[in-house]
C-alpha cells in the first residue's frame, strides 16, 4: 500500500514499539503500514466515529491484519488502558483538539512513550499546551502534498521551553533539522508572509488590536532577525 507523503512521514516518526494507538485513525492506513513492516508488533485504529471505524475495520481485514490491529469506538487516548501502548498517533486532527486530546486521560498519557502528532492548523498553539502540560518536542517534519506543506511533531515527557515565540509558530525543531534546505525556506517565506498579511489586516481594521499588532510586530521582528531572506 502506498501512503501520501504525509502519512508516510507520521509513519517513520514512530519509533519502534510493541502497540501503537492510532487514535481517529479514519482509513487505518497508517497502523497498517506500521504493523506490515514491522515497526510495531500491534496495533490498535481508534475513531470517535462508527462510520471511519468501519472503513478501517475493512482495510485491515482486507490486509490480513485482523490478530494484529484491533479496532476501538471513542475518544482519543481514552480508548486504551495505562500500559497498553508506548507510541500515539494523533493526526489529521485540528491542533487545538489535539491538545484537548492528550489532556483526556493524564494516567494513559503519562504512560505513552512517544506521541507523533500531525496537527492540520493552530501548531503554535499546540506546542504551547505541550511545554505548558510537560512535554518537549524531541523532532518535526515537513511534508509535502500538491501546494500543501504539513507539519509532523515527535513529542515525549519532559520540560522544554523556547526562547521566541516564533518558534511556537514554525517549530525550532524544524530549524535545526532543515536550515537552508528550499523546502523550509519555502515553509518560512509561506508563514511569514501571512503574518505581514495579518499584520496589515490588523494595521488597516476600523478598531484596531493594539495587543494583537504588538505581538505581530514582536513575531516578524524574531522571525526578520534570524538572518534568513524572507
Ligand atoms: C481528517 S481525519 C484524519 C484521519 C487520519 N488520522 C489521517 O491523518 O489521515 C480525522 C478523524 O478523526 C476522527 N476524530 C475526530 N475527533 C475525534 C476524537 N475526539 N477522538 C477520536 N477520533 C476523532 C474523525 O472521525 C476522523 O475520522
Amino acid at each position: 500500500m502506498q501512503l501520501t507523503a504525509r502519512l508516510e512521514t507520521v509513519k517513520n516518526a514512530v519509533l519502534p514499539c510493541g502497540a501503537v494507538l492510532d487514535a481517529g485513525t479514519d482509513h487505518a492506513y497508517v497502523p497498517i503500514a506500521l504493523v506490515q513492516q514491522g515497526i510495531c508488533r500491534r496495533a490498535i485504529a481508534s475513531d470517535i466515529n462508527r462510520g471511519p471505524l468501519l472503513r478501517a475495520r475493512e482495510h485491515i481485514q482486507k490486509n490480513g491484519l485482523d490478530g494484529k490491529i484491533e479496532t476501538r469506538l471513542g475518544s482519543g487516548i481514552t480508548v486504551i488502558n495505562p500500559g497498553e501502548a508506548q507510541s500515539v498517533i494523533l493526526a489529521g486532527m485540528g491542533g487545538v483538539l489535539i491538545a484537548q486530546l492528550l489532556e483526556e486521560d493524564k494516567a494513559v498519557s503519562a504512560s505513552v512513550k512517544q506521541f507523533v502528532l500531525q496537527p492540520m492548523n493552530a501548531p503554535e498553539y499546540l506546542r504551547h499546551s505541550l511545554h505548558k502540560n510537560h512535554f518537549c518536542i524531541t523532532e518535526e517534519y515537513l511534508a509535502e502534498e500538491g501546494d500543501k506543506l504539513y507539519v509532523i511533531l515527535s513529542v515525549e515527557h519532559g520540560e522544554e521551553r523556547y526562547e521566541k515565540e516564533c518558534y511556537y509558530h514554525i517549530g525550532k525543531r524544524l530549524f535545526q533539522r532543515y536550515g537552508e534546505q528550499e523546502i523550509f525556506l519555502r515553509y518560512l517565506k509561506k508563514k511569514t508572509n501571512a503574518f505581514r498579511k495579518m499584520l496589515s489586516g490588523q494595521q488597516k481594521a476600523l478598531l484596531q488590536d493594539e495587543k494583537r499588532i504588538a505581538y505581530l510586530e514582536n513575531l516578524l521582528r524574531e522571525l526578520e532577525g534570524l538572518g534568513y531572506d524572507l
